[in-house]
């Protein structure tokens, strides 16, 4: 098991030096024998000594890169009615209609005006449909999750997680108000903004999920009780799921 002193000053070399590719490939090596929760206390401390949080996000998404694959291989496997899971699978199809933003902004981006873009225009609203529903998802891992995590003393990841729903629920908000009034915009201004704010959505909700997938939710596997998933579970139904939830059947 790697050494949570080392692995903080290992972070700190990264941090420092914009990942050159001598301390990546040794990062690299060294991040694969760390478990989620090392990190994620890592990290943590990184921040209680002062290391801002901005800061510590982009030494975040470094290391993101250094992981890369390492850490797809470690993602959690559960039962399929396991918050987790459930998480996990909405994920899924978050994911999807993500790449699809992507490609609609490509689309609107190289079109000249709405009358080559109807169908794009349909599949936006739908989309943008779909992203307000998320958050459900959000509110879920906000009440449900983070506040049992924070109770182990594991604060930092979720108070990162809070920030960038914070942020993507403005973008999201943007994203809706565009799509409804597109047609009385002129077409080089709604395609600017669409391209800005489809954009940050498209790359900056992928990461966030990347991170909960392979960092937050281990970390809370490797420290939530059973009895604790339980209520996580029960707080899950009270809460409400998205309209795209895959169907969970609970005893
Ligand atoms: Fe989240
Ligand atoms: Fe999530």
């Amino acid at each position: 098991m790697a050494n949570k002193e080392e692995l903080k000053q290992l972070l700190r070399e990264l941090n420092k030096q914009g990942g050159s590719a001598l301390v990546k490939e040794r990062a690299a090596k060294f991040l694969k024998d760390v478990d989620a929760k090392t990190l994620s206390l890592a990290e943590q401390e990184l921040m209680e000594e002062g290391v801002s949080q901005e800061h510590l996000r982009s030494l975040c998404e470094v290391h993101l890169e250094v992981l890369g694959e390492a850490l797809e291989q470690s993602k959690p496997e559960t039962e399929k009615e396991h918050p987790v899971s459930i998480l996990m699978d909405e994920h899924e199809i978050i994911l999807q209609n993500l790449a699809e933003l992507r490609e609609i902004v490509g689309q609107v981006e190289a079109a000249e005006g709405f009358g080559d873009i109807p169908n794009q225009l349909e599949r936006l609203k739908a989309i943008t449909h779909l992203l307000l529903e998320t958050e459900s998802h959000h509110q879920r891992e906000e009440e449900a999750l983070f506040p049992r995590l924070e109770r182990h003393g594991v604060t930092g990841p979720p108070q990162m997680m809070r920030l960038e729903h914070e942020e993507l629920r403005a973008k999201k908000r943007r994203l809706a108000e565009l799509t409804e009034q597109a047609k009385s915009m002129n077409y080089e201004e709604f395609s600017t903004e669409l391209s800005q704010v489809g954009s940050y959505i498209a790359s900056n909700l992928r990461d966030h999920i990347f991170k909960e997938d392979n960092i937050l939710y281990p970390t809370a596997l490797q420290t939530l009780s059973a009895e604790e998933w339980s209520e996580v579970s029960k707080e899950f139904d009270r809460i409400g799921y998205c309209c795209f939830t895959p169907q969970v059947s609970r005893q």
